[in-house]
């Protein structure tokens, strides 16, 4: 028999109960035949960073980091991408044969390919986007669409300060929007995003009207329990192309899987139904 362990890789957070990842990953593990494994660890804060280092000496290749250490774990990467430097946090970390490790973050590239996937004629380019929300997912999905190519971004948060500072770390192509104006912004947008925890179940709707939305505007929400969202199913009423958030979760994960385990696997119906599943 062989010495060598199979690939390892976890997701990281507290508390870490709640996470899908487990199932995205095992679900490929199976599909592509490969041995390895993919297990969730809840870390307390106080035993984060010791927790981490520990890691590639037990053989794991790498992790997810999700909430509360997306930002922390910065702090302990050897080397950072610049999408993770940009957006101020990782969500993929992969170690080096020394321990060491290079944190990555795939939530702008999840967001993007599940567009492209559940909307293949979307083009970025065709107009303004409105991103509503201006919270650590919100700072991904500014990141990505500007990257895409969308000639201007309004963004509105609850919390004005959040939206501004974005806008001042993303440039001139961002632009804030009154949180009670946010009806108003729809108009000539064609990328609509709620990046907020609004219409989530347990959570109050996000209040805002399509009534001016733009015919051939693409509507998308990054909640994806339920599936529908308030906002999605207004959308869909008005005859405006929506793509649900659950493929955002599905797509950040090729990377990391693919990385950690050396097949590039797809996002299909299966994995969705496989997700969802009770
Ligand atoms: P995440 O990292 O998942 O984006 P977050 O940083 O807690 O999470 O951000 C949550 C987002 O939902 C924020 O934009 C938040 O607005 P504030 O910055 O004003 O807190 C938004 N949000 C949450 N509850 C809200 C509510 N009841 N009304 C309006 N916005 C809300």
């Amino acid at each position: 028999m062989s010495d060598a362990t199979p690939p390892l890789a976890a997701v990281i957070g507290w508390p870490i109960g709640h996470s899908k990842s487990p199932r995205v990953h095992q679900f490929w593990l199976r599909k592509y035949g490969l041995c390895g494994y993919y297990i969730p660890i809840g870390l307390r804060p106080e035993n984060f960073e010791a927790g981490i280092r520990a890691l590639p000496r037990l053989g794991f290749a790498g992790a997810n980091i999700t909430l509360p250490y997306k930002e922390a774990v910065l702090h302990l990467a050897s080397s950072v991408s610049d999408r993770a430097a940009l957006i101020g946090a990782a969500n993929t970390i992969s170690f080096r044969p020394d321990g060491s490790f290079h944190a990555d973050n795939t939530d702008g590239y999840g967001f993007i390919e599940n567009l492209r996937q559940g909307a293949p004629d979307w083009d970025p380019r065709a107009g303004p986007a409105l991103v509503l929300g201006a919270g650590g997912a919100s700072r991904a999905v500014v990141s990505a669409l500007l990257k895409a190519g969308v000639p201007e971004l309004r963004i509105a948060n609850r919390t004005r300060q959040r939206a501004q500072n974005i806008a001042e770390a993303y440039g001139a192509r961002v632009t804030v929007v009154d949180w009670n104006a946010i009806s108003q912004a729809v108009a000539g947008a064609r990328t609509i995003v709620n990046t907020t925890s609004l219409g989530m179940t347990g959570q109050p709707p996000l209040n805002i009207s399509l009534q001016h939305a733009h015919a051939e505007a693409l509507v998308t929400d990054i909640v994806y329990q339920p599936l529908i969202t308030p906002l999605l199913d207004q959308a869909r009423a008005r005859g405006l192309r929506i793509v649900d958030g659950l493929g955002m979760l599905l797509h950040q994960a090729v990377p990391g899987f693919h990385h950690w385990f050396g097949v590039r696997p797809e996002v299909d119906e299966e994995l969705r139904r496989a997700v969802l599943a009770p």
